[in-house]
Parts: structure tokens; C-alpha cells; sequence
């Protein structure tokens, strides 16, 4: 509560690095410092509980909640406050300590220094049967006499393809994997856009990546001329803590690039309870936390695209696994109820929508499903964990273990499967603790003693 003076702007100053940002009196230090990418602490995501903010007052009177009082008053009479309930009431110039900034590698680390596990498991279960696909076709040209429209054309050719290649308008149908050819198949707008002159331009050799989605194929792009490039699919984890994504050859059903970060929401808060409150709290919070996991994601893509040396297009459609509050953040939809009793998700089924939609790096008309979630607190990752191990299918009771930020098992077999969720961020955030740290930058990693001298080594990560 207190003093609110919204008309009012006032000059933040940061050091050392002497950035300077214009605010309004009802704007927390930690968020002015945010607005120039100073990235201070914020393990309860700005509730003035965990104390992680320290900045030091250096000149200016400011405006603190209550909350301030956890501090130490010897701090406090040095000038120290929490950055998430301080604001300013003047001009100020704030110093940030390098004890409360978030280390940016340890927030975005170079995808070589992640370990990805190859999963493995279970996949045998499974038929390859991808989602996408990318054929090349060689039509025969209209004439006066047969002259069905170009879309037609196509459509004839694709539905012919298993059928009987020579009788139809295809004479050519390398590299296909179309399966189901009794569905139907349709065309997006973008696709229908490109054909005439790819037909034309290629000299009536075209490629052609289609999508199953809905029991239904789309053609969701036509390139002039033979492409030998397959289509390619993104497998995307999206963890609280750890993004990963997983590059997929659709014909071969080979992965062939794995690349995991951390998760740039990481920012506003370390669990989904505190982002959710970042999302609720603050004006445009869900867009800031929408957009961070979006950018952790494109980054991979592009690792992943630079390293096949292939174009963002050949990416033909991505699956997308969270646990519920991180698909609700990452589609934009509300989180707020879910923290809520009696704790409602907005859903638990997503509909399938375009890359376009949400803003993810792959062919803008390819697709983009989101593995479905059971209930508020047990999400889409784990359904993608207890579907891929094929424990659901088997007689004898498998009990899986996601251990993350949320943490989750499922037990059962065929008959039945029961699941249940608990945080276990705690234990990796290092959030309730007051001596040692996260496995981060300057945490020790090993502790050897030597047996000859008893010298004892030391070796903390990042050297
Ligand atoms: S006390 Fe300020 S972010 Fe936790």
C-alpha cells in the first residue's frame, strides 16, 4: 500500500553499469531493472519472501513494502531493500551486487554444456507413422483436352501415390512415406499461393511437404522442381528449468540434433507457482513469460537449423510437451486458476495449431500439436514420458519417474495407470535454503583428497 503517484516518472540509475531507465513511481526496482536487461534474482518471482533481491540504495528516497522488514536491519541501514518492494519516490541511483544478479550463463548455457539423454525406450512399441512428410512429384502438363486446375492435379497425383504411380498423373514419388492415403487431403491457403508457378517454374516437378493432422493431410508447402531434402520434425521439452529440443528426420524416424538450455523464464521466477504469480502480478507478465520460453526455443531451432545446414522451412511441424502451467505460459492462455482452489487448468487438450500462431521457428504454415495434460499439476511431459515407454500396453505394473522442477510418477500397466505430482523444485532450486547454492556457476563440483599429502582439491563448476 502507500503513496501512488502514477502520473509521476523518475530516473533509476544502475551501477556499475551506470544504465539509466525512466519509471513510474509504482514500478518495483525490480522490474526498472529488468527494462534494461539487469537481471536481479527473483526466486519467489517478486513476492518479498525469499530475499534474493538485495540492491543497495545510493541516493534517492523510495517507498518500501513491509515485506522489507525479513531484512537484516544492519543491511537495511546501509541502504539495502528488496528490489521487488521498492520504488522509487525520487531520482535514484541503485547499486545491483553481484550476489543478487542471475549469472547469465546460468541462465542460458551453451547447448554443448547440456547433457540430453537419448530416450530410447520403447520406441520399438511404435510403428514410424510421422506426422509430416515431403514427396516429389512429377505431374503431367494440362492440355486443351485435360485440363483439370492445377489444385486437382496435385490432389489426383498425391492420392494416386500408393495407388498405382504408373497410371496416374505421378511418374515419380521418391523418398514417400505417405501413409493412409484413404484420408483425405487438403491444402493450406499459403500452399494453394505457391502452386501455380511452382508447378510451372519446376517444370511440372514439384515438392511437396504435407502434414497429418485431424486424420486429414495438408499440403502445407509446394517448392518448383526435385528437393532431396526429407522433412524434418522438432520434438520440443518444454521444462520448467530446461528447454530441449530434438531434431527428427520424418522418413527415417532418425534424430539427428539434440540441443537443451535453460529455460529464459527462468527471469520472473524458479517454479511455476511463482511464474504464475509474475503472469497474474504484473502488466503484460504473461506475454513477457510467453515470449522468454518462445526465444529459448527459436534459439535451439536455429542451433539445430545451423548445424543440418537446412532452411527453417524444411521443419514440417513440432510437438510440444509441458507440464500444464508451462503449455498454458507457452500458448498464452491464463494460468492464473490453476493456482487457485479448487485448482482448474483453462485445458488439458489443445487444439493443434499453426507455427504461425504462436510464434515457434519452424515452416510458419507447419503444425504445431501439444502433447495433452491430465490434470493441473500433471502435464503433457509426463503423458509423452509414460506414452513413449509404452507402460500402458504392457501387463506388468511399471512405475515411471519424472524427477524436474515438478516432479511427477506414474503407476500401472495396461489396465489401469495412476499418477501423481509434487514440487520438487525445492530440492534443485536451492529456493528454502540459506547455506550452500544451486549447481551453478561457483558451486563446487568435486572435492578430491589426495592420499598422499592429504592436500584437498577443490573444483567448483565454471572453474
Ligand atoms: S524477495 Fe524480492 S524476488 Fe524474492
Amino acid at each position: 500500500g502507500g503513496l501512488r503517484v502514477p502520473e509521476q516518472r523518475y530516473r533509476i540509475r544502475f551501477l556499475p553499469e551506470g544504465v539509466s531507465v525512466e519509471v513510474d513511481a509504482n514500478t518495483s526496482l525490480l522490474n526498472a531493472a529488468r527494462n534494461v536487461g539487469i537481471d536481479i534474482m527473483s526466486v519467489c518471482g517478486g513476492e518479498g519472501t525469499c530475499g534474493k533481491c538485495l540492491v543497495r540504495v545510493l541516493a534517492g528516497r523510495v517507498r518500501q513494502s513491509d515485506r522489507v522488514a525479513i531484512l537484516n536491519p544492519a543491511l537495511r541501514a546501509e541502504g539495502y531493500t528488496l528490489a521487488c518492494q521498492t520504488f522509487p519516490l525520487e531520482n535514484l541511483t541503485v547499486e545491483v551486487p553481484v550476489e543478487s544478479r542471475l549469472d547469465s550463463t546460468d541462465v542460458v548455457i551453451r547447448h554443448t554444456e547440456v547433457e540430453v539423454p537419448e530416450y530410447e525406450v520403447g520406441l520399438e512399441t511404435y510403428q514410424h507413422s510421422p506426422l509430416a512428410c515431403r514427396m516429389q512429384l512429377t505431374l503431367r502438363p494440362p492440355t486443351l483436352t485435360e485440363n483439370a486446375s492445377d489444385l486437382t492435379r496435385l490432389l489426383a497425383g498425391l492420392r494416386r501415390v500408393t495407388n498405382d504411380a504408373r497410371t496416374s498423373h505421378v511418374t515419380n514419388t521418391k523418398g514417400c512415406i505417405f501413409g493412409g492415403t484413404e484420408r483425405p487431403i487438403g491444402i493450406a491457403l499459403s500452399a494453394l499461393r505457391e502452386l501455380p508457378n511452382a508447378l510451372r517454374d519446376g517444370d511440372w516437378k514439384v515438392t511437396v511437404t504435407l502434414v497429418n493432422c485431424c486424420d486429414r493431410w495438408e499440403v502445407t508447402r509446394v517448392t518448383s522442381g526435385h528437393d532431396a531434402q526429407p522433412a524434418y520434425g522438432a520434438a520440443i521439452d518444454v521444462g520448467t528449468t530446461t528447454i530441449t529440443v530434438y531434431l527428427v528426420n520424418m522418413h527415417t524416424g532418425e534424430t539427428v540434433q539434440r540441443l537443451a538450455t535453460y529455460n529464459e523464464q527462468f527471469v520472473y521466477g524458479e517454479d511455476v507457482i511463482t511464474r504464475i504469480v509474475y503472469a497474474t502480478r504484473n502488466e503484460d507478465g504473461l506475454e513477457h513469460l510467453r515470449r522468454a520460453a518462445l526465444r529459448t526455443i527459436n534459439q535451439l531451432l536455429d542451433h539445430a537449423i545451423n548445424a543440418m545446414k537446412i532452411s527453417r522451412d524444411d521443419i514440417a511441424c513440432a510437438v510440444v510437451a509441458g507440464n500444464t502451467v508451462m503449455t498454458h505460459l507457452l500458448l498464452g492462455i491464463e494460468p492464473k486458476y490453476i493456482r487457485l482452489e479448487p485448482y482448474i487448468p483453462a485445458a488439458v487438450t489443445y487444439p493443434p495449431i499453426k507455427a504461425r500462431e504462436v510464434g515457434i521457428g519452424i515452416h510458419q504454415e507447419g503444425h504445431v500439436f501439444t502433447f495433452p495434460c491430465v490434470a493441473s499439476y500433471v502435464g503433457g511431459d509426463i503423458v509423452a514420458g509414460a506414452l513413449v515407454s509404452g507402460m500402458g500396453l504392457r501387463s506388468e505394473v511399471g512405475l515411471f519417474v519424472d524427477i524436474g522442477t515438478n516432479g511427477e510418477m506414474v503407476l500401472g500397466n495396461k489396465d489401469y495407470l495412476v499418477t501423481c505430482a509434487c514440487s520438487a523444485g525445492p530440492a534443485f532450486e536451492g529456493s528454502g535454503i540459506t547455506c550452500g547454492m544451486r549447481s551453478v556457476r561457483g558451486a563446487i563440483e568435486s572435492v578430491e583428497v589426495n592420499s598422499s599429502d592429504l592436500q584437498i582439491l577443490v573444483k567448483t563448476i565454471g572453474n
